[in-house]
């Protein structure tokens, strides 16, 4: 049976998308070199699921490896998750994300040619669309005006996906655009681990319930929304993980093409409705203040994700009751 190669296997979404996978009977080839996540995570998705994937430990620019990789897996199709991720980061280290996010998902590209592996799904993001000129935001929205290397990245490889399906229509190439994906696998052995000082909502006030962190800060409360406060599309992380699962069955079925969606609920919940459904799920306080705006932040962002349901018969099912109870159960069983 061929395998999905899965780089960035052991991070946030691609441990809980190699679980969907796993339990969905795929055979998997991972890679990951660790800069963002734990080696024992593979004990972990061994433990939930009962099955072993063949991983790699190494950088996606190395492209030996990637050849090594390619020569001795038979490899239908390839999930990129690895990038970093970290906006803030991204505006003192542009080089460095440019390299990581662009570069490498480049050597990545031609390696797949070389061994005529043309069916790829691309990890994107709600950030290409700047600030949405409309709500909720469609696939046809306008994308760009990103505010951060870290977006325009996602931009840039969006770009070069685009040129390579014109320059080659044998490529069967599909473009996830992830809202905000928070939560934890139900058993609590995997989840979001973000490095110091969490910079996402959701964990920071995870760690906040778990007195690691004394307040959360709220950035601003002069919003155009309900109470004031941004609004976002949650989305659980098994949901996005079965999404992947649907993106596979989506490429094996077409054989070609350039597909897009987005990857959210289609609902938005502000950061005091946020953080008033955690404080009442887990019976926990949350102490939070409120401060200035978050620079670079917008007021609005959530998704129509109908063009998914569609195309690729995939649905959120979980609701932010589970987001809070999990992402807190996660970090609780650590
Ligand atoms: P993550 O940091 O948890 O996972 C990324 C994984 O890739 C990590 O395990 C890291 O060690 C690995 N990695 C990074 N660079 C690598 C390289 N050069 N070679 C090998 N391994 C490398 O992040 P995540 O939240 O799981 O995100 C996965 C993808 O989804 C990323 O492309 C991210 O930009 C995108 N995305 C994430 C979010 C989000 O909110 N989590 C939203 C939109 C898009
Ligand atoms: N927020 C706070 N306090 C915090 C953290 C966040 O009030 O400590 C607020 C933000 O201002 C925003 C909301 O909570 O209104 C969500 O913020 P996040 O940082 O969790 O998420 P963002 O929507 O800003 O960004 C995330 C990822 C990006 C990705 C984007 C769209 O960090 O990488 O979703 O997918 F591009």
């Amino acid at each position: 049976m061929k395998k999905i190669f899965i780089t960035g296997c052991t991070g946030y979404i691609g441990s809980h998308t190699c679980v969907e996978l796993l339990n969905a009977g795929k055979k998997i080839v991972g890679l990951d070199n660790f800069s963002n996540s734990k080696r024992e995570v593979l004990d972990k998705i061994k433990q939930i699921t009962g099955k072993n994937i063949t991983f790699y430990e190494g950088d996606m620019l190395d492209k030996t490896l990637l050849e090594k990789i390619f020569t001795e897996n038979e490899i239908e199709m390839v999930i990129d998750f690895a990038a970093y991720k970290s906006v803030g980061d991204s505006v003192s280290k542009p080089i460095e994300y440019y390299v990581n996010n662009v570069s490498s998902v480049l050597s990545l590209l031609q390696v797949m040619k070389e061994h005529n592996v043309k069916t790829f799904i691309f990890s994107s993001s709600a950030t290409v669309y700047g600030n949405p000129e409309m709500i909720p935001i469609t696939e046809n929205c306008k994308i760009g005006g990103t505010t951060n290397p870290y977006g325009t990245s996602k931009l840039y490889v969006e770009g070069i996906l685009k040129d390579l399906y014109q320059s080659d229509h044998s490529w069967n190439i599909c473009i996830f655009r992830y809202f905000n994906p928070v939560g934890a696998h139900q058993s609590g052995l995997i989840g979001e681990e973000p490095n110091g000082i969490p910079a996402n909502l959701m964990p920071f006030i995870a760690k906040v319930a778990n007195k690691e962190l004394e307040c959360l800060n709220v950035f601003g409360n002069d919003y155009d929304t309900k109470d004031g406060t941004g609004v976002r599309d949650y989305i659980h992380i098994i949901d996005l993980a079965k999404a992947h699962v649907c993106g596979v069955e989506k490429l094996n079925k077409e054989k070609h093409g350039l597909y897009i969606y987005n990857l959210g609920t289609g609902a938005g919940y502000s950061v005091l409705e946020m953080v008033e459904a955690f404080q009442k799920v887990n019976n926990i306080k949350v102490p939070y203040k409120i401060v200035g705006r978050r620079a670079g932040d917008i007021g609005v962002c959530y998704a129509d994700s109908s063009l998914a349901e569609k195309e690729l018969n995939w649905k959120a099912e979980l609701g932010i009751e589970d987001m809070c109870r999990d992402a807190y159960n996660y970090i609780n069983k650590k």
